[in-house]
């Protein structure tokens, strides 16, 4: 017998699943940069969202105080090169929490990355794709999106960024305060996407069939060509030295080519150029 058809579901489960008018949300991992910004754009919904502290997700959940009628699920371990030294502790989070997770029995949001990709081509990948993930965190996510269930839209993003936490745009502005110059990797090639326009995205999703989407910001850029691009709307002086990604040797290999692109009928968002102003107005 073959896999049931993933089916959408009823209006009911996730638009107003107490008859309020409002969705019941939970949002794991809700101190992280995307929880953060999932908040805001469900403001208008009747949200539980549950940080690291509340819920361990590792843990089986055991009681909530109302049945979710959507988990929009971000908790993750998403340290890249610490998940090289411990990949079970990774995949405990990664895979193990999102079994938890899809244990509740609602429709969820699973949020998957780039680096299930191997980054050897030139073309952007779109759902249909083999994955073939070079890290130890790469292969963590690609598991947890099979642990979601039929129930899930996996939606995989790259480079994400925004206002809250440590990302490449706040570390960025940290070192030019520091330095007049920062060396940067230029042979990495992704869609850095804004946290605030990824959320937007994912409302809008929720109105289409579960599944893989890509969902990541238009255009395409390196490290060095994002960190040259936050000092120039920054107006600072700070120099950016290109570099290889071996110059670093970091503890996980990374993909040279990540851009996603989505050959479905996805929600698009805005440039990525256009999320760093968002960002930066947001760190104002
Ligand atoms: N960041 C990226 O560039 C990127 C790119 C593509 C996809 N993604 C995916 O997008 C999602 C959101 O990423 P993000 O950038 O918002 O990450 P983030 O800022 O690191 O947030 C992740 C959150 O998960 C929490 N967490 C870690 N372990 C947990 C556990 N065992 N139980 C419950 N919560 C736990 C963290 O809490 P503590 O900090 O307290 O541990 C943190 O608040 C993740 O699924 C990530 O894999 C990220």
């Amino acid at each position: 017998m073959g896999r049931p058809a993933r089916r959408r579901p009823l209006e009911h489960e996730i638009a107003d699943p107490v008859g309020t008018g409002r969705r019941r949300i939970l949002i794991t991992g809700a101190g992280g940069q995307l929880g953060r910004a999932l908040q805001e754009t469900f403001v208008a919904d009747d949200v539980v969202a549950l940080t690291h502290a509340e819920w361990d997700v590792t843990l089986p959940r055991l009681s909530l105080p109302a049945d979710p009628g959507l988990v929009l699920h971000t908790a993750a371990w998403t340290d890249v090169d610490g998940a090289e030294d411990d990949p079970q502790g990774a995949a405990a989070v990664n895979v193990g929490g999102t079994r938890h997770v899809a244990e509740l029995g609602a429709p969820l949001v699973y949020y998957s990355t780039d680096y299930v990709f191997d980054g050897r081509t030139s073309d952007p990948y779109v759902e249909s794709d083999a994955p073939n993930p070079l890290s130890a965190y790469g292969r963590t996510k690609l598991h947890g999106e099979a642990a979601a269930g039929e129930q899930a839209w996996i939606v995989r993003s790259s480079g994400l960024f925004g206002p809250t936490g440590t990302n490449f745009v706040t570390t960025m502005l940290r070192l030019a305060r520091e330095r007049d110059e920062v060396a940067v990797v230029d042979d990495q090639r992704t869609a850095p996407t804004y946290v605030g326009h990824l959320a937007d995205a994912t409302r809008e999703l929720l109105e289409r069939p579960f599944g893989i989407w890509h969902l990541a910001a238009d255009g395409d850029c390196t490290w060095a060509e994002l960190a040259e691009a936050i000092f120039e709307e920054s107006a600072l002086s700070t120099r950016v030295r290109r570099i290889s990604s071996d110059a670093l040797d970091r503890a996980a290999p990374r993909p040279p080519y990540s851009v996603l692109r989505s050959e479905k009928d996805a929600p698009s968002l805005p440039h990525w150029r256009d999320g760093l102003r968002a960002c930066l107005d947001g760190l104002a």
